[in-house]
Parts: structure tokens; sequence; C-alpha cells
């Protein structure tokens, strides 16, 4: 008799347990590659075109594709950073003409990176130039060849709504996006937050999260950040693509080690491993905080229940 107790008391905590990694799905066909090139790209490249990852799609911030990526079965999306100085420049539409002319499928490209931002990686443009450019560059896209088009991607910030109202009376109505891009750095509460705003704001759209991160935290910190964001972005109908921030090592991360998705050696972190669809590898990008040991007890029980139930 001694011995039912505990043992149903195990198949209660089993049953909690099983239900918790049911919760969230393992891949996610909205998932995509935000590349960044680094001086490690010719050995960590082939990791996120593996077959063991579940990335559909990528972008690099260009107009044209990353040789490295470009023969995987990941969709490149190009994309018009900034403006040209010139106001003739076709430099982005010939570029991407090339590429459908050369039979490469383009259903998307992405209008300008952080044109609200003047620091770290924003274009800096004003709405009017921006608007002058996607009406010559970006929307005969559209008119041409039926690709879909991605509104500018502001920065989360509250200005980033104030330059995109700004692009739009720019616009005058010649310019039609259809999908937006997000960009958010900060808590989960913060992203959610972010993105009912947007959805309220031009409710007609679909959206991509195309850069997101919870900058300069704990690894226990970021992890649940990263847990809670991919089953919100899976669940909404209207984020149809995501890409998180980020794909490079953590010794070289501009949001911190413990959001990288590699260890300073190139190996997948836990964050990494899941956003390929993967299990934990329980490799601890460096700067990693020991703040998480608190927790290891539980995330290892919960990884071998996974684990038993996949099997
Ligand atoms: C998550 O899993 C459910 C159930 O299998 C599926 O219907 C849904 O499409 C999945 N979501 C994504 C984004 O893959
Ligand atoms: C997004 O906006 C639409 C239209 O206003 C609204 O019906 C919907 O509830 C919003 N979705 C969420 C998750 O807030
Ligand atoms: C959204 O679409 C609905 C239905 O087509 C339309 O009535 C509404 O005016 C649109 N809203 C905006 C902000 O474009
Ligand atoms: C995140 O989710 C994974 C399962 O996908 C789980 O093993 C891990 O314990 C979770 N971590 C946190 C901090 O929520
Ligand atoms: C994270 O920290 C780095 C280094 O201190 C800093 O450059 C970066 O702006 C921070 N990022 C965010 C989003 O807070």
């Amino acid at each position: 008799m001694a011995s039912i107790r505990p043992a149903r008391r195990t198949f209660a905590i089993l049953a909690i347990l099983l239900a918790f990694c049911s919760a969230q799905n393992l891949t996610s066909s909205k998932r995509g590659l935000c590349y960044v090139a680094s001086s490690h790209s010719s050995s960590d490249d082939s990791i996120w075109t593996s077959s063991g990852s579940d990335l559909t799609w990528y972008y690099n911030y260009q107009a044209s594709p990353t040789s490295s990526i470009s023969g995987s079965s990941l969709q490149f999306v190009p994309m018009q950073w900034g403006a040209p100085t010139s106001d003739t420049d076709m430099t982005f539409f010939n570029t991407v003409q090339g590429l459908i002319n050369g039979g490469q499928k383009i259903p998307y490209v992405l209008g300008f990176n952080e044109p609200d931002g003047c620091v770290s990686g924003g274009s800096c443009i004003s709405a009017q130039l921006a608007a002058q450019t996607w009406i010559r560059e970006v929307e005969p896209l559209k008119k041409q060849y039926g690709v879909r088009l991605g509104a500018p991607a502001v920065t989360g910030s509250p200005m980033g709504f104030v330059w995109l109202q700004s692009f739009f009376t720019a616009c005058a109505g010649n310019c039609t996006p259809d999908f937006i891009p997000v960009h958010f750095y900060g808590s989960f509460e913060g992203l959610a937050s972010h993105i009912g705003q947007v959805n309220a704001t031009y409710p007609n759209m679909t959206m991509w999260v195309t850069e997101y991160a919870y900058a300069n935290v704990t690894l226990q910190e970021s992890q649940s950040f990263y847990n809670q964001s991919e089953a919100f972005l899976d669940r909404l109908s209207y984020v149809t693509h995501y890409s998180y921030f980020g794909a490079f090592r953590s010794d070289v991360s501009n949001v911190g080690p413990d959001a990288a998705m590699l260890t300073q050696k190139g190996q997948l972190t836990d964050i990494g491993a899941w956003y390929l669809g993967q299990r934990a590898t329980g490799n601890v990008p460096k700067g990693g905080s020991a703040r998480s040991v608190r927790f290891a007890g539980w995330a290892v029980v919960v990884a071998a229940v996974c684990l038993w139930a996949a099997n």
C-alpha cells in the first residue's frame, strides 16, 4: 500500500508536465532566418539550412540572396534597406526583376529597415524620401509581378508609429503594402502590447515580426521570453511570419549573450535549438547567468518527461 500513493502522485505530476510539453509547437512554418553575416559565416551558415531545421524563409537586409543560404529550401525575401541618394536610381527594382527573370520565385519583398532609427542599424531616412523611393522602386514590383510588399519596418519605439503615419501621408495613397513588419526589443508583455497596438492601428494588415528579442537579460529570462513569445506568435493568426534576433554567436551578440542562438563556439544554444524545432542542447552561451541554476532541476525533469513522451 505504501508504494501506491507516491506512484499516484508521480502520475499526477507527469500528467501536468505532459500538458506543459504539448502546449507548444515544436516546429512552426512561420519561422525564418534574420541573416546576419559574421566572421564565422563559413562554418555557421549551414546550421540554419540543415535538414533538421524548420526555417522556411530568410532575409539579409539586402536585395540579393546570400550564396551560402541560396541553395537551400529557405525562401529568400529581398529588402530595400534604405534610400538611394539619386532620385532616378532603380537598383533595387532592377535587382529583384533580375532575380524574377532568372527564374527565382519572389513572393515577397521588405521595405526600409528602421527608417526612423539613426543609431545601431537604422536606415535613418525621411518619410518623404522613403515614399518617393517606394513609389519608384517597390510599388512597381507589385503592379508588374504580383510581389507582396512589406511596409517599412520601423523601430518598436513610439516614434515608429509617428514615422509610419508620416510615410503613408507622404505616399498620398500610392503605397500599398500588404503586411506590416514589426521590430521589438523588450519583455514579453511589452512585445504583446506592441503587437496589439500595431494591430489596432493597422487592423487590415497581417504582420511579420522580423526582429525581436529580450536584450541583455539573464539566460532564464531570455528563455522564458523566448518560450512565451514563440507560443504567442504561433497562436496569432494575423502574424504570418517571424524571425528571432538572433542567429549569431553569443560573444558578438549586440543583444546580450543570453539571447543568442549560438554559443561563442558556434554550437546551438537551447533557444537556437528550439527555434529550429529541435530539443534543448544544454549549451550555455558565454556570459550565461548563474541565476538560471536555481531552475535547472525542474528544467531537467521537464526535458526528461518531454523526451520520454516523444519516444
Ligand atoms: C501548431 O500546431 C497546431 C496543431 O498541430 C497546428 O494546427 C498549427 O498550425 C501549428 N502552428 C504552426 C504555426 O505551425
Ligand atoms: C486585431 O484587430 C482586429 C480588428 O480591430 C480585432 O478584431 C482583433 O481582435 C485584434 N486582435 C487581437 C489579438 O487583439
Ligand atoms: C478594413 O477592412 C474593412 C472591410 O473590408 C473596411 O470596412 C475598413 O474600412 C478597413 N479599415 C481600414 C483601416 O482600412
Ligand atoms: C522553455 O520551453 C522548453 C520546452 O520547449 C522547456 O524545456 C523549458 O524548460 C522552458 N523554459 C522556460 C524558462 O520556460
Ligand atoms: C544591450 O547591451 C549592449 C551592450 O551594452 C548595447 O549595445 C545594446 O544597445 C543593448 N541592447 C538593448 C536592446 O538594450
